[in-house]
């Protein structure tokens, strides 16, 4: 038999330390560097090479990540990232991944520290976003997954166990949420057997929020048709602009519809720890059930999605499969039941709590709301500045970290120009987004690192380039 530990750790461990101090030294010194670079050609066709059957020693892997690995990565790091929903991720969350690394603990169940930490994390949440302590939960890849969760465990409320044994059959079962409503939700409820058609997007307002009447209209309209509406999604922080639906008259028309009704707030759930943005979040606190993120506005380390679903017996029912080899034991390794395993679709799944409780723990949610509200202070400096230029216009409205804007007498092709040219240049990441069938720049300001100047800068940027 042969290990694959070392025979003598000496050589590991300097390596490790290395490695460890290089690390250190690119989040201090990321501003040094473009925020991205384009895969070269002969780097990228390195990554098509067959199998090993023969190893490489450690050390020339680790020069090999340097060359041709960590110059090429997204670049959510750096402060001018600007693009999508990143988050800029923390040093201490890139500390928990080595320790959880090597305690390699396998998060699907048994009894053990690492499901009392997600217990915690899951604990945190709850009591975070104004929920029930007995609210019950688990963390997953990102909030696509949870999104997917959510939907099952509205399936499971509406159809009961048949749902899961016998699938949808002819249930006439439909969705509701704003025409904002990010892929992930119709992704969900394909996945979910329900079909991405049995979603009704409801338009939305001046505000980009749902229009209430609108989605009584459509919940009348399919109820007179014979259809059950099942699931109310209320969206806090659509993906495009940041806009908040009015999540407590959601509640309400859920509560009168017996719908179950799920909050997607992937980043903007966070917003619950601004005091000033809270007010926007009103009603979360009434969700059948929340999908969010901590590796967006919480920084935490990718990947660190979370669900919480306020009825643990429903989460439960949805999930848990009764298995000999995985049968729970009134102690031994075997207790502590429920596990993740039972309360999600993953079986294996690593120790993601520790980097959330790490994060949490290490900074705590007053600097973690300052940071949701200082980047929506710079997304506001951005809107004042394209407000002030006559050669850009805001094209939606700013209420949250998300700016979208055009210039003035550009077409889509060269608003998509301008953004690949700052993008490959290393300049800046902002993305792009379509508004009212104009392509616009998309600044979605995420990233604890991002200051004012930065802001000065992309606009000074895209001035100089129109
Ligand atoms: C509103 C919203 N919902 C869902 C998602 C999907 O989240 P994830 O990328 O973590 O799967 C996003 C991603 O940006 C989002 O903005």
């Amino acid at each position: 038999m042969s290990t694959l530990d070392p025979a003598d750790w000496s050589a590991l461990r300097a390596l490790g330390h290395q490695m460890l101090d290089d690390m250190v030294d690119h989040l201090a010194t990321l501003r040094d560097s473009p925020v991205w670079r384009p895969m070269p050609a002969p780097v990228r066709e390195g990554f098509e090479a067959p199998i090993p059957a023969q190893g490489t020693s450690p050390e020339a892997l680790y020069e090999r990540f340097q060359t041709d690995i960590q110059p090429y990565v997204t670049g959510n790091t750096h402060p001018r990232f600007m693009g999508w929903v990143h988050g800029g991720g923390n040093p201490v969350s890139m500390l928990a991944e080595l320790l959880a690394g090597a305690m390699n603990a396998n998060c699907g169940g048994r009894d053990h520290a690492g499901i009392a930490v997600e217990r915690q994390v899951i604990a945190w949440a709850a009591a975070m976003l104004g929920m029930p302590a007995q609210t019950s939960g688990v963390l997953l890849t990102g909030s696509s997954m949870a999104n997917f969760v959510a939907v099952l465990c509205a399936r499971y409320k509406v159809l009961g166990q048949n749902g899961r044994t016998e699938g949808v059959r002819n249930a006439k079962l439909t969705a509701y949420a704003s025409a904002g409503v990010h892929r992930c939700v119709p992704g969900a409820l394909d996945m979910a057997g329900l079909g991405s058609g049995s979603l009704r997007r409801i338009p939305v307002d001046e505000n980009f929020q749902m229009d209430l009447a609108a989605l009584r209209a459509a919940i009348a309209a399919d109820k007179a048709a014979g259809c059950t509406p099942f699931l109310i999604v209320g969206t806090a922080g659509t993906v495009d602009v940041g806009a908040f639906d009015n999540l407590d008259i959601l509640a309400d028309i859920a509560a009168q519809e017996g719908a179950w009704f799920h909050v997607d707030g992937a980043f903007g759930a966070l917003a619950v720890l601004s005091p000033t943005l809270k007010p926007a979040t009103a009603g979360i606190e009434r969700a059948d059930s929340v999908a969010f993120d901590f590796h967006k506005w919480a920084q935490v380390t990718y990947d660190s999605g979370c669900v919480l679903v306020r009825d643990p017996a429903i989460e439960l029912a949805t999930f848990a499969q009764a298995t000999s080899y995985l049968a729970a034991a009134p102690r031994g390794l075997a207790g502590g039941a429920p596990w993740p395993c039972d309360l999600g679709p993953d079986l294996s799944r690593g120790f993601r709590a520790l980097k959330v409780w790490m994060t949490l723990s290490a900074y705590g949610t007053d600097a973690l709301g300052g940071i949701v509200d200082d980047t929506c202070a710079l997304a506001q400096h951005l809107a004042a500045a394209v407000a002030a230029s006559n050669r850009l216009a805001l094209l939606a409205p700013v209420k949250l970290n998300i700016v979208c804007f055009g210039v003035s007498g550009f077409s889509d092709a060269q608003t998509a120009d301008l953004v690949a040219d700052l993008q490959d240049e290393g300049l800046f990441a902002p993305s792009t987004t379509t508004i009212n069938g104009r392509l616009a720049i998309r600044a979605a300001i995420v990233n604890h690192r991002t200051t004012q100047a930065d802001i000065d800068a992309l606009v000074a940027e895209v001035l100089r380039r129109t």
